[in-house]
């Protein structure tokens, strides 16, 4: 009889996980961490099977799966759901809940609370938070408590309406001189990395260099130790604006729908479904059945 548990407790590493460690060592070799978001479990299974180091369960979902017009709504139950559905999905990548607007603003305790059911409920290794200031706090509750923390500065589109919109952060001197301020302390604070957002490329090159966790970079240059894309602008499939440093890697939007009007073609004109689609029965079977209907 064994007394080992056939699967591993929640907060601790399942077999194959990417240990969270090897990405300071990758950041080291100069080694480039690949982070995509995801939302649900095929797509966690794909960024794994592609080779994908960490997925971002983001509070992008609220504008690309649930149809809001910014990433405000997403609701802690709705992120839990998400964030199970890819850890069902995805077996080596670190998969990172990310905290949605309200979760981790109100107090240390309610932040702890809501990222312990990501961790219990929904098998996410760690959660990231936007913001400095008053989430260093946060930060170091949640990493006290053995909850891995990435953090997120620049442009942080839970605050998007104080920055003045959805625009680049850290232009002036001053500004950068803040982020690199913030993002010193969030390293201090415990944060494993940091994404930094629509921030100009030197000044991401110089937070890079200055800090000992990998920062991971959307619009934000070359330099950062790694770099995110969120699903659907990377595959063509989001309608709405895409921001200037996203690279659309395939234009699926256009194939899905020839798909499904070939699909509707189909149906409509009764082309679909053929006889290999269907299942048969025995013709002894069928006349006793079309015997009983008759009568
Ligand atoms: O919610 C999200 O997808 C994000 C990434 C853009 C970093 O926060």
């Amino acid at each position: 009889m064994t007394t080992r548990p056939r699967k591993p407790a929640p907060n601790t590493p399942a077999p194959g996980k990417l240990p969270l460690p090897e990405l300071d060592e990758l950041k080291q070799r100069g080694e480039k961490i690949a982070m995509v978001t995801a939302y649900d479990a095929p797509s966690g299974r794909l960024a794994d099977e592609a080779g994908v180091d960490i997925i971002l369960v983001g509070d992008s979902a609220a504008m690309v799966v649930l149809g809001y017009d910014s990433t405000v709504p997403a609701s802690m139950d709705e992120m839990v759901m998400l964030t199970r559905a890819v850890t069902r999905g995805a077996r080596r990548p670190l998969v990172i809940a990310d905290m949605p607007f309200g979760s981790f603003q109100i107090s240390d305790e309610a932040a702890l609370e809501n990222a312990i059911r990501f961790v219990k409920d929904a098998g996410a290794d760690g959660v990231k938070l936007e913001g400095a200031g008053p989430t260093l706090s946060r930060v170091r509750a949640l990493v006290g408590a053995g909850i891995p923390v990435m953090g997120h500065i620049g442009l942080t589109p839970q605050s998007a309406t104080m920055l003045g919109g959805f625009k680049a952060q850290g232009r002036s001197a001053e500004r950068a001189r803040q982020l690199l301020a913030d993002a010193r302390e969030l390293e201090a604070a415990g944060c494993f990395s940091l994404v930094l957002e629509a921030v100009p490329a030197p000044v991401a090159k110089q937070i890079t260099s200055t800090l000992s966790i990998p920062t991971i970079g959307i619009g934000a240059g070359v330099d950062c130790d790694g770099q995110v894309l969120v699903w659907h602008d990377l595959l063509g499939l989001y309608a709405g604006h895409a921001p200037r440093f996203v690279k659309q890697y395939a234009n699926l939007a256009p194939e899905i729908r020839a798909a499904l009007e070939r699909f509707v073609g189909e149906v409509r004109s009764g082309a679909f479904p053929e006889t290999q689609h269907t299942y048969a029965m025995t013709e002894e079977e069928l006349a006793v059945f079309s015997e009983a209907t008759v009568k």
